[in-house]
């Protein structure tokens, strides 16, 4: 942690306690005195609203395992008996459902943060590899989750990306029946699919504390991206980062509540209110609305294992982004060239999402193969030549010479 610590415990109870296990002064050290650039824009209180939707996911979803069953003869009904009469069950499941896109809307607003800023370079990087992470364990848990309810899109989506697995050449189709658990996605399938469900959401947690750990080595990055020089640059946490998110936490909890209570069906598919029948295969399969530009590349190549290659690339090319990035320049702010070519980008990342619900032919077709090329060409091309050959705007000295004018640059009567 950076600097000393301020905790003082206020009475013989925490005194005992600070001396055996010091909790509290960890939290307070963390949350409530921790020195914070004090220019954190309204795009740093997402990782607050995270730890919010994780908690919101873990509480509604052991609630709904209770009177949920993980049989394919029962786990559909089971989920109209939440729906229907278990007490408040509709807004359980709702909550769960549509938190889990909220969850994704506010990691991607954090993701590509980190990315106009350059939160993920020196001395970030390992925060950004757990970050990384985290959002590869919050696919698996989205996509088993989407099984459970034994729709049809569920059924058929779990058919589609497990069967990925059998492009892998030699040992594809045994990987494919060890994870079905027999020759198709059935009952084993089902079972386990919940049990990981279950699982993984804890392995976030764990690894969003290491996250938290790996952001207070360092410090938090701020809009400027220049480091913290002095104290002057900082304020507490609290209250002046509590307010902040909280805040910012309840804007994200009215747009939650809209989806909840007036649109709750609206970012599902309806096919998934249909039961999962092996003999029927859905005219279109699509994955939620969060996983589609991945799928938007896996149909862009024309060959299947390339496809899942790509697919995979997409996501484990974040891993290397702290290197592969040569700018010494931490925030786009005084990146003009960087700031136009990451607008691209993620306009080229909204298009991919769109082309991912669109049926896999024809002009579609073609625009996910230029979409695929310029994502992988952010990454490999733009982004390490960008950082050799871009005339940087002036640096401020501070980050408090940065938000004070000119003139109230001296201090203040
Ligand atoms: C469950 C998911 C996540 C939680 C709960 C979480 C939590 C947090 C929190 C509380 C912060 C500090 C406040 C803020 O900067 O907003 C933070 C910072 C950060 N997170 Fe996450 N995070 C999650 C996922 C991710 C992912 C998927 C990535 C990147 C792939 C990521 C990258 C970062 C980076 C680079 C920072 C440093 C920000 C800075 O100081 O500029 N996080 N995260």
């Amino acid at each position: 942690m950076s600097g000393e610590s301020t905790y003082q415990p206020s009475n013989g109870f925490t005194q005992w306690m600070d001396t055996r296990l010091p909790l509290l002064r960890l939290a307070h050290d963390s949350f409530v005195d921790y020195p914070t650039p004090k220019n954190l824009n309204y795009w740093w209180t997402f990782g607050g609203i995270l730890t919010f939707c994780l908690v919101t996911q873990i509480i509604t979803g052991i609630i709904l395992a209770m009177h949920y069953t993980p049989h394919v003869d029962h786990a559909f009904n089971s989920v109209e008996h939440i729906m229907r009469n278990v007490n408040h069950g509709w807004l359980i499941r709702y909550i769960h459902a549509n938190g889990a896109s909220m969850f994704f809307l506010a990691v991607y607003i954090h993701i590509f943060r980190g990315m106009y800023y350059g939160s993920y370079k020196a001395p970030r990087e390992v925060l950004w590899i757990l970050g990384v992470i985290i959002y590869l364990l919050m696919m698996a848990a989205a996509f088993m989750g989407y099984v459970l309810p034994w729709g049809q899109m569920s059924l058929w989506g779990a058919t589609v990306i497990t069967n990925l697995f059998g492009a892998i050449p030699l040992v594809g189709d045994s990987i494919a029946t060890w994870l079905w658990g027999g020759f198709s996605v059935d009952n084993p399938t089902l079972n386990r699919f919940f049990s990981l469900h279950y699982l993984i959401p804890f392995l976030i947690f764990g690894v969003v504390i290491l996250h938290i750990w790996a952001l207070h080595v360092p410090g938090n990055n701020n809009p400027v991206g220049i480091s913290v020089k002095s104290e002057q640059d900082t304020v507490p946490f609290h209250p002046y980062y509590t307010v902040k998110d909280g805040f910012a936490l309840v804007v994200f909890i009215i747009l939650f509540s809209y989806f909840v209570f007036f649109a709750p069906n609206v970012l599902g598919h309806a096919d998934n209110y249909i039961p999962a029948n092996p003999l029927v295969t859905p005219a279109h399969i699509v994955p939620e609305w969060y996983l589609l530009p991945f799928y938007a590349i896996l149909r862009a190549i024309p060959d299947k294992l390339g496809g899942v290659i790509a697919m995979v690339g997409a996501i484990f090319i974040l891993f290397v982004l702290p290197w592969l990035d040569t700018s010494k320049i931490r925030s786009a702010r005084y990146r003009p060239l960087f700031k136009q070519f990451f607008l691209i980008f993620v306009v080229n990342c909204l298009v991919l999402g769109y082309l991912g619900a669109m049926p896999a032919e024809g002009v579609y077709i073609t625009l996910s193969r230029i979409c695929t090329f310029y994502y992988f060409a952010h990454f490999l091309i733009i982004l390490p030549v960008l950082g050799l050959v871009e005339k940087p705007r002036e640096i401020p000295e501070s980050i408090s010479a940065s938000i004070l004018p000119e003139t109230a640059a001296s201090p203040a009567e």
